[in-house]
């Protein structure tokens, strides 16, 4: 019985300080991989000439596929800028468009930064320890670490949301995220 119940915890464990967790699948995205993302392409490229270091990864679980289905994700972003604006993940719309989802902060300081694709309304959410960020459907989203270590959360989504990157990777969100006197400041890109 304790047998059972200790597979059991290895398998349904999650630790934000090593980030692990069981049963995912992990992605791992580097400098190199976000291409057009940063506003600054000439520090872009001089950083990326520098070393491509990994920004961020994401362990995704995907358990079950069917309609009311959820998958769910431990992702850790690391510290750092590419000129004055700090560190991004791609960020996307759902491709199932009315998917929203939900982050729960576990470690660090950033943002998520929100877009509505209708309006192009932006929204400037802080997630960290602690913190909560409903991301509505219809609304792209990209998380960003403004802090000096690194940002982990977990998000819970659909089965079938699906990522959509190509729609924001076209015009990219409207605002950024970039450090002015060291503190975070948003504006219009
Ligand atoms: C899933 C989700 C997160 C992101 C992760 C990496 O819907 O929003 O798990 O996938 O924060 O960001 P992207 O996918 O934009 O590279
Ligand atoms: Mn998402």
């Amino acid at each position: 019985m304790l047998e059972h119940f200790q597979s059991l915890a290895e398998k349904f464990s999650v630790n934000p300080d090593a980030f692990a967790l069981s049963g995912g699948r992990e992605v791992v995205r580097c400098l190199g991989d976000l291409d057009g993302c940063f506003r600054d392409a000439v520090s872009y490229s001089a950083a990326l000439a520098c070393g491509n270091p990994v920004l961020y990864r994401v362990i995704a679980v995907e358990p079950a596929s069917g309609s009311g289905d959820l998958h769910y994700g431990l992702g850790i972003l690391y510290p750092g800028k590419v000129g004055s604006e700090y560190y991004l993940t791609k960020g996307h719309l759902h491709r199932t468009r009315e998917a929203g989802e939900v982050y729960i902060g576990q470690r660090g300081e950033g943002f998520m930064l929100l877009e509505d694709e209708a309006s192009g309304e932006s929204r400037l959410e802080t997630l960290g320890a602690g913190r909560v960020v409903y991301v509505p459907g219809f609304t792209a989203h990209r998380t960003i670490n403004t802090g000096t270590v690194p940002l982990t959360y977990f998000g819970i989504y659909p089965a079938n949301a699906g990522h959509d990157y190509g729609a924001i990777a076209e015009r990219n969100f409207r605002k950024v995220l970039v450090e002015e006197a060291g503190q975070p400041v948003l504006k219009d890109r």
